[in-house]
C-alpha cells in the first residue's frame, strides 16, 4: 500500500526540515525506517490516516482520518553522545507542552512520553532507533490528538482530550506540525550542543505527578506504588518504591489508573 503513494513535499523558506504528507501509511514510525537511507535528515513523514498505528508497549495507536495528526521525524543520531540518546522521548514530549502553552493550554509531562492536560492525554510519543552501515536515526514518532472529538475520544482505553476539545475551535494541522518541527529541532539542537540540562530544567517545571502517590509498571509489567521525588540529571526518575526504597527508574511508564488523582496546581 505505501509503495504507490507520491507524497505532497512541503519544504518552507529557510526551514531544516522536509515534509512528506502521505494520504494514507501502515505506520509513519514503520515507513521512516524503512526509508531513512534515502531520506535527508530532519525528514517528517505526516500520514493524514494510519492503518497500523504503533503505540508504546505494542499498543494500538488510534487517530481520526484527517482530524488528528500523525507523523514520524528523523533525528542524526550518529554523532549525539550515547547516554543523551534516552533523553529523545523526553525533549520531543517537552516539544509538545512548550507548543500547547503557545496557545494558552497547561500541559503536563507524563514522564517520559505522554502530554497531559487536566489528567487526559492529548499526545503520545514513540522513539525509535534505526541503525544503517555506520549511521543511527532517531525516529521519532507523535500522536497528536488535534481536532477529534465527541466518541473517538471516549472509545480511547484512558482518558484523553484534544486541540479542539481544550480550544473550543478547530485547528489547522500544517501550521500546527510546522511550529512543533521548529520548536523539536531547536531543542534537539540544544541537546546536542549542550547535553540535557537545559532540557531537563524545562521538563522539571512540567512534570505531573511529583511528590504524588503513583503506581510505576516497568517493561516485565510489574507494578510498584511509590513517589516521584525528581527528574534526575541523565532525565531517569527519581523514585520512592515503598517495596525497594529510592531507585532510579529509566524505562516504564506511570499507570494511567492514577490519573484521576491527579490535580495540577492553580
Ligand atoms: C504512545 O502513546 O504509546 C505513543 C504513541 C505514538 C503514536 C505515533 S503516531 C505516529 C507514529 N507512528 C506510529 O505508528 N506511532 C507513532
Amino acid at each position: 500500500m505505501n509503495k504507490e503513494q507520491k507524497p505532497e513535499i512541503i519544504k518552507p523558506d529557510g526551514a531544516t526540515y522536509t515534509i512528506y504528507k502521505y494520504n494514507k501509511l501502515d505506520s509513519t514510525n514503520a515507513f521512516l525506517k524503512q526509508h531513512c537511507l534515502t531520506l535527508p535528515d530532519f525528514s517528517a513523514i505526516w500520514a493524514n490516516e494510519q492503518t497500523h498505528g504503533r503505540g508504546r508497549f505494542d499498543r494500538v495507536w488510534n487517530s481520526v482520518p484527517g482530524q488528528d495528526l500523525t507523523f514520524s521525524l528523523m533525528l542524526p543520531l550518529t554523532s549525539l553522545e550515547q547516554k543523551l540518546r534516552q533523553n529523545i522521548t523526553q525533549i520531543a514530549a517537552l516539544s509538545v507542552a512548550q507548543l500547547l502553552e503557545g496557545y494558552g493550554l497547561k500541559p503536563y509531562v507524563k514522564w517520559p512520553n505522554d502530554v497531559l492536560i487536566q489528567g487526559k492525554k492529548i499526545s503520545g510519543i514513540l522513539c525509535e532507533i534505526a541503525e544503517s552501515n555506520e549511521n543511527v536515526y532517531g525516529i521519532l514518532g507523535i500522536g497528536f490528538n488535534v481536532n477529534s472529538m465527541g466518541k473517538s475520544l471516549s472509545c480511547i482505553d484512558i482518558p484523553a482530550t484534544s486541540f479542539r476539545c481544550e480550544l473550543h475551535h478547530t485547528v489547522e494541522r500544517l501550521e500546527l506540525l510546522k511550529k512543533l518541527l521548529e520548536i523539536i529541532i531547536n531543542c534537539f539542537n540544544v541537546l546536542r550542543q549542550s547535553g540535557f540540562t537545559h532540557n531537563r530544567l524545562e521538563i522539571k517545571k512540567r512534570l505531573a505527578f511529583i511528590n504524588e502517590q503513583i503506581i510505576f509498571t516497568d517493561v516485565k509489567r510489574d507494578a510498584y506504588s511509590g513517589k516521584i521525588i525528581d527528574l534526575n540529571d541523565d532525565g531517569t526518575l527519581l523514585f520512592e518504591c515503598e517495596k525497594h526504597g529510592i531507585i532510579s527508574l529509566n524505562s516504564g511508564e506511570i499507570a494511567f489508573t492514577q490519573i484521576e488523582r491527579f490535580c495540577p496546581p492553580e
